[in-house]
């Protein structure tokens, strides 16, 4: 669908017509939506819909996820809390399990792990490469063969899942993630076998901690779920080892998914412009990461892994006052603040359609803004850029002349299957 053409569309169907205009909706949303985003901020940038406000607009999705007490987690939160079958930081706002869970698992996924998760990830993504460039087939799944399974290999290592094979650290999350992200519908099918999930991986997470607790903490491997064994916070707050494993899936509810996603649509951005590529291939053998990263965070800005955040808006408030867009949103609606526009939007964002490393911080929102931003974000900025880099010093492993864009997606809100060749040598580096 070219600019222009959406709203001229949309605004021909009758407003009770509801069906045909959400139809058109999801159709731009999924077929052209960069098109749509552009048409949106340009003439109606706070745009209301029967299936929520989109807010398109950079300064305006900041308002949103900066006043969490009037746009709540209020749309999935619920959903999030069946499939955790318990209370988590991004299911909850404002004071208590928000507030100080987000404390504590700043302190848990703590900063200052980056250089070693790195290393391990850099380690274990090799390790992953060696195994599916060996079996000596022409081309592998870039997706099943290689990112699923290193990502779910640094979760067990880092996270602590270890013990728990990949592909049910893979498939509960793919499940639970369905669940609450991307079934706005609430498809009882869909939000069962979330719930199925969450519960398999809780029940196999209390083993792990019972064992945990018996071991002699010189044994115990130094990771988060040790870490987070250690810790004792005062009996007020009622932190017990069902709180460690609702936090500790949590976590991989919000990492094993993203991970996999991010390695497959940051090859994917940075294979067809072949002259970023080449840009990005030297920066991958140079050894400066801090250079290297910026690539891929660049990459991200145009395919994140999560383009729209809902919110549910509690009370009326007035958006963007004292602009032309000034907009009441009344209170019951849901807002979809709109990360996948906000990173391109013209008037902040320089140039947005130009891929430029090293844009400013405050540009890229990959990683979510405002109260419920990622907490895991020290290992997130180390784990996706290195298993791409990984991917990159392989000069042979790259999707095949034309299948550049080819993600398959196999009928999930996710790509599974991204196609690469195989090439064999490994370019020696650090
Ligand atoms: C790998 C790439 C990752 C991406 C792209 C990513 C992205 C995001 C985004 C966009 C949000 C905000 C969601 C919203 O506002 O609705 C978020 C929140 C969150 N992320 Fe990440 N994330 C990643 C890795 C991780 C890791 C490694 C962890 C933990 C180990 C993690 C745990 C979380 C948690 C718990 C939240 C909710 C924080 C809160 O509610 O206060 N994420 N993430």
């Amino acid at each position: 669908m070219a600019v222009m053409d959406f709203l001229a569309a949309y605004d021909a169907i009758a407003e009770d017509d509801v069906p045909q205009r959400v139809a058109l909706l999801r159709e731009a949303m999924a077929t052209g939506r960069a098109d749509l985003f552009a048409e949106l901020r340009a003439h109606r940038p706070v745009f209301g819909t029967p299936v929520g406000v989109f807010v398109t607009r950079h300064p305006d999705v900041l308002e949103v996820l900066s006043a969490p007490g009037t746009f709540t987690v209020g749309v999935f939160g619920p959903v999030l809390e069946d499939v955790l079958g318990a209370p988590f930081i991004l299911a909850r706002d404002g004071a208590g399990v928000h507030w100080r869970e987000r404390g504590y698992g700043q302190l848990m996924l703590a900063a200052e792990d980056a250089p070693r998760v790195r290393e391990l990830t850099a380690r274990i993504a090799d390790a992953v490469l060696d195994e599916v460039t060996a079996g000596g087939a022409d081309t592998f799944d870039l997706v099943q063969d290689y990112a699923r399974v290193a990502a779910a290999r640094v979760a067990a290592a880092y996270l602590g899942f270890a013990g728990i094979d990949e592909e049910t650290l893979h498939s509960c999350t793919r499940r639970m993630q369905w669940a609450f992200a991307v079934n706005p519908g609430r498809d009882p099918e869909v939000h069962a076998a979330g719930v199925a999930a969450g519960r398999e991986l809780h029940d196999h997470v209390a083993e792990l901690i019972a064992r945990r607790r018996t071991e002699d903490p010189v044994d115990s491997p130094d990771d988060v779920l040790g870490r987070m064994l250690r810790t004792r916070l005062p009996d007020e707050y009622g932190f017990d080892d069902e709180r460690v494993n609702a936090n500790l899936v949590g976590y991989l509810a919000g990492y094993q998914q993203n991970a996999t996603q991010c390695t497959a649509t940051a090859l994917k951005e940075l294979t067809v412009r072949p002259d970023v590529l080449a840009d990005a291939e030297r920066a991958a053998g140079a050894g400066d990461p801090a250079r290297f990263d910026a690539y891929v965070w660049e990459a991200l800005r145009f395919h994140p892994f999560v383009p729209v955040t809902p919110r549910l808006c509690v009370r009326d408030h007035v958006l963007a006052a004292g602009t032309p867009r000034q907009t009441v949103i009344p209170a019951k609606s849901v807002v979809l603040a709109c990360f996948a526009s906000a990173m391109f939007d013209e008037e902040v964002v320089d140039a947005p359609a130009e891929f430029r490393p090293g844009r400013p911080p405050a540009h890229n929102l990959v990683l979510g803004y405002g109260a419920h931003d990622c907490v895991g974000r020290y290992a997130a900025r180390v784990i996706v850029p290195e298993l791409v880099r990984r991917v990159l010093l392989r000069p042979g492993v790259r999707p095949p002349p034309g299948g550049e864009r080819a993600l398959d997606y196999a009928g999930t809100p996710f790509p599974q299957h991204y196609r690469v060749r195989s090439g064999r040598t490994a370019v020696p580096t650090t």
